[in-house]
């Protein structure tokens, strides 16, 4: 019997012949599940994007870094990020060697710069500081460093990572700073490296900084210049969360084309041979990943009504951060239409916060009823928590011939104390 609110699962063939009451019921809920279909599909369509030689796809690993999923990206072409040693860790599992991990770091401390030195990194910077600090640990080493195009682009002021008001990167004003110190050490400058923010649905933005990007290069001493390999554009390409309004596509075709154009040109011009990157996290797993939770009480709240689920923000914690939205099936035997009405969706944590949806116009949700949060492959477990002692999910990957894969068993209380002296 058909499901309350499922036709775009059905669609995709998302389940692969599994039901999502069926899955909930084998592993309990909160849980997360992964289409490996999905996964390399939009592992082949970000390889293919831009025809140009050198292209290649950093997959940005803080978006989703179990290992099960980074061995998709890896049998795909795709090589990785990295910007902690907890993320290394997970890209090493999963068979990534140092020539296919960038480690695209942050404020680091000495003792991690140190050991993504001994591991042969390729490692970038971000302020003039680290720079500094790379050259004393690794005289005549190789380096990237993260250059700021002045542009940001980004779903949230919190993940806008360029421009005037960013933590991020080196200002261009002070280039002629970073290239004293690569001289003063010996650095041979491997490659530079942007990112300008994350989800954005038109190109513009992207191309533009891009073209900056590009411009800057160009203009760069002719002996730093001739020693990059790597130009790294940065990820943020945006995916539609509306699924049931139809939400159009980013035309990452388009985009590829343009980008193509740009380096292409930028070949001719300047004898380069190497590498041009994209570094998407969220365009790689978001639609992979659907999110199960269980409706436990409903109830109405002055003019309100609510949907209490056990999805809480410790699990899926983007709607409660940032305000984002995400579209939800309904899983329940469909007995007879059921009536739409407004209905916010709630977690179980002790925060008024915690909140998944306010007011949707959604077919009525029951208590029992099986919510699927649709796109929560990104940013999902990766930045879910334990707040409130809740245990953290247990993660499937359903395979493409439909077997499934257990891919992280959910926590227990003896996780909760493991670090406990
Ligand atoms: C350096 C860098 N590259 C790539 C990404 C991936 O962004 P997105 O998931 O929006 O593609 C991020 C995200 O913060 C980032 O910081």
């Amino acid at each position: 019997m058909s499901d309350i609110r499922s036709s775009y699962t059905d669609d995709i063939n998302f389940y692969r012949g599994w039901s999502a009451r069926s899955l909930a019921e084998r592993y309990g809920t909160p849980l997360y599940v992964y289409s490996e279909a999905v996964l390399r599909a939009r592992c082949r369509e970000l390889m293919a994007m831009c025809p140009v030689e050198g292209f290649g796809v950093n997959y940005s690993v803080k978006a989703n870094t179990n290992p099960a999923i980074l061995a998709v990206c890896r049998e795909e072409g795709l090589t990785v990020d990295a910007m902690s040693p907890g993320e290394l860790y997970m890209d090493e599992l999963a068979g990534f060697g140092p020539d296919k991990i960038l480690y695209i770091s942050n404020n680091i401390d000495p003792e991690e710069m140190r050991s993504a030195i001994a591991r042969h990194l390729t490692v970038s910077v971000d302020s003039l500081a680290q720079l500094e600090l790379y050259g004393s640990l690794n005289p005549g080493g190789d380096v990237m460093i993260r250059i700021n195009p002045g542009i940001g682009e980004g779903h949230s002021d919190k993940v806008i990572t360029a421009g005037k008001e960013t933590k991020f990167a080196i200002s261009p004003e002070l280039l002629g700073e970073a290239f004293a110190l690569l001289e003063k050490h010996g650095l041979r400058l491997r490659g530079v490296n942007q990112h300008i923010g994350s989800l954005f649905m038109q190109p513009d933005g992207y191309l533009k900084a891009a073209g900056i990007l590009l411009a800057c290069v160009k203009a760069f001493p002719r002996k730093l210049r001739d020693q990059i390999e790597i130009l790294d554009f940065g990820g943020g390409f945006g995916i539609p969360y509306r699924k049931y309004d139809g939400e159009a596509r980013l035309d990452l075709k388009a985009l590829g084309e343009d980008l193509a154009r740009q380096c292409e040109a930028y070949r001719q011009e300047t004898g380069y041979r190497g590498r041009f990157l994209v570094e998407p996290g969220r365009y790689v797993v978001a639609e992979s990943g659907i999110l199960l939770g269980r409706v436990e009480a409903v109830k109405n709240n002055g003019e309100n009504r609510y949907a209490g689920t056990n999805v809480g923000f410790s699990v899926l914690v983007r709607p409660a951060m940032y305000g984002s939205y995400h579209d939800f099936e309904i899983y329940a035997e469909r007995q007879e239409d059921r009536p739409l009405m407004e209905q916010t969706v709630t977690g179980n944590i002790c925060e008024s916060g915690d909140v998944l949806a306010k007011k949707r116009l959604l077919p009525e949700i029951k208590e029992g009823d099986i919510l699927g949060v649709l796109d929560a492959g990104a940013y999902g477990y990766a930045m879910a928590s334990t707040y409130n002692q809740r245990l953290r999910p247990a993660e499937v990957l359903i395979r493409e011939d439909g077997t499934l894969q257990l891919i992280r068993r959910r926590e227990t209380f003896e996780d909760l104390a493991a670090a406990l002296c």
